[in-house]
């Protein structure tokens, strides 16, 4: 059997080859995550041999991890502020960008908030992230995937916030209810159909396109959720939606000509304006 070392070092190779980006670290942490070895594991003891076991399942990943699966479906996980997430092929995995959208809705939150509402949960990140740092909220996420719906099911479980978010499937909020929401929270897809070719391997060929592309210029979502905003958001209502990169002017307009108020565009760490918060305009409807 190869010691844990030479394991990691073989590895390294047939990812570089592949064109993985950050080989060694990703090798390692397959290592960590498919033979339950902590990264003390590697440091301490890197001479020691793998189990048989180990070897087959970090031979199995690395092999799933050079045809550019991404990580996080291999070992199952995702954190996401700080919390562990379940992920699966029918779900977006959460993304550190969207972790401004739980800060900005944190921030903006209205004094008397009760009902959070996240359209396209995922995996649900950004929902039970408000609900883990704010325990007096409860919140419900639509998404028009079951299986989907399924992994942030059991990601509430794990967290322990079942008995505080509802998950439904269905069209964005054509179910809820006139006023439903006191926040919003939503990061929609928002990718130009003709960027498709041109994303990593891991996005374009493993996450689900449901997810990510939004027509033309990929503001298909956003203007259908602009037209939804106003109707769904209760008085002093907010809704924080993700951006991607170089939409922000595009999106004030957008929200803007709704009966909406842009309250701010918050960067995200790469200087990227990331989250744009909106309210509802006093008298709206
Ligand atoms: C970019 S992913 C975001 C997932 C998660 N909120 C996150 O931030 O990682 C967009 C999500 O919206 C869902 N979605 C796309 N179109 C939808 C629609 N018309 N109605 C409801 N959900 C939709 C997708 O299934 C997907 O889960």
């Amino acid at each position: 059997m190869p010691s844990r070392e030479d394991a990691v070092r073989d590895a390294t190779r047939r990812l570089e080859a592949a064109g993985v980006p950050g080989a060694r670290p990703e090798a390692r942490r397959l290592l960590e995550a498919l033979a339950g070895i902590g990264p003390a594991g590697l440091l301490s003891r890197p001479e020691a041999p793998l189990e048989t076991d180990a070897a087959v399942a970090f031979e199995d990943a690395v092999a799933r991890r050079a045809r550019r699966v991404p990580l996080a479906y291999i070992t199952g996980h995702q954190p996401f502020r700080g919390l562990d997430f379940r992920v699966g092929p029918a779900t977006l995995i959460p993304r550190p960008d969207s972790e401004t959208v739980v800060a900005a809705a944190l921030d903006h939150l209205p004094a008397a908030a009760g009902r959070v509402v996240d359209l396209g949960p995922g995996t649900g990140c950004l929902l039970l992230s408000v609900l883990a740092e704010r325990p007096a909220l409860w919140g419900a996420g639509v998404d028009r995937s079951p299986d989907a719906l399924a992994v942030a099911r059991a990601n509430a479980d794990t967290l322990g916030l079942t008995d505080r978010a509802a998950f439904a499937c269905g069209d964005w909020a054509d179910a809820l209810a006139d006023g439903a929401a006191d926040l919003v929270v939503c990061n929609p897809p928002y990718v130009a159909d003709r960027e498709w070719p041109d994303l990593m391997p891991e996005v374009r060929d493993h996450e689900p396109p449901g997810a990510l592309l939004a027509g033309p210029d990929g503001l298909d979502a956003h203007r259908h959720l602009a037209a939804t905003l106003p109707r769904l958001l209760a008085p002093g209502g907010v809704a924080v939606l993700e951006l991607g990169a170089g939409q922000a002017e595009a999106a004030r307009t957008l929200y803007g000509d709704q009966n909406l108020v842009v309250l701010e565009c918050r960067r995200d760490l790469g200087d990227i304006e990331r989250a744009l918060v909106v309210a509802r305009r006093a008298g709206a409807w």
